[in-house]
């Protein structure tokens, strides 16, 4: 499994990148907006994104028709080649899918919460496809079974272009544990939570006391 970081915070992103892991990042307007994320500063701050992680950017469409997603799509994707474009599954999106992945530029379909969801951004060219976990879980569903679901569903099938799975919004470690058994291909997370992937009270205090022995061999 490959790890995204699900944020638009240069530092978090920085961060991430320098421990060595970070293979993607994905972006979407609540992200851009929580970190104070000025209109006139978007594509700006896409590029820096996409200077510090060389993997896949996410970066979302706002326009609701075929046309305008189009449009603002292939914007976006000259700002970088590794810029992603974002779309949301609905029909105008599907058909701004399949126009954007014939000209060559990858889209990412965000708000994917069923399998003929996912089976249609599929069909329709998307790259990668983005179920969302705890948003079902905030609604007492069980997402990680709607994630599993999408995962076994897209792997009947071979589709014009490959399709990755990205679990999205994702809560807790338990997630990504899970969302790694099914078999999705990445899963994006936020900082908090990649931070507390590499944790364990075990690796902490087995290091305390590697360190103390150290100590007493190094005044033996
Ligand atoms: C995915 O790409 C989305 O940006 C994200 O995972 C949404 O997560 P949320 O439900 O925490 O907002």
């Amino acid at each position: 499994m490959k790890f995204f970081l699900d944020t638009a915070d240069i530092g978090e992103i920085e961060e991430a990148a320098s421990w060595g892991v970070l293979a993607g990042v994905t972006t979407n307007p609540t992200l851009y907006a929580k970190i104070g994320g000025k209109l006139s500063d978007f594509h700006a701050h896409i590029k820096r994104i996409c200077e510090i992680c060389d993997g896949p950017v996410s970066a979302e469409t706002v326009s609701l028709d075929r046309a305008g997603i189009v449009r603002e799509g292939e914007e976006l994707a000259a700002i970088a080649p590794n810029v992603v474009v974002k779309v949301p599954v609905m029909p105008e999106g599907l058909a701004a899918t399949k126009t954007l992945s014939e000209r060559g530029i990858a889209v990412n379909m965000t708000l994917c919460f069923t399998v003929p969801q996912a089976l249609m951004a599929a069909r329709a060219g998307a790259r990668y496809v983005s179920p969302f976990v705890g948003r079902f879980d905030d609604i007492s569903e069980d997402g990680l079974e709607h994630l599993g679901n999408i995962v076994a569903a897209l792997r009947n099938y071979v589709f014009e272009h490959d399709v990755e799975v990205i679990a999205a919004s994702i809560r807790h470690n338990q997630h990504v544990v899970a969302a790694a058994l099914m078999g999705a291909d990445i899963a994006t997370v936020p900082f908090a939570v990649l931070q507390k992937l590499v944790k364990h009270p075990l690796t902490d205090r087995g290091l305390e006391a590697f360190l103390a022995d150290w100590e007493r061999v190094k005044n033996a």
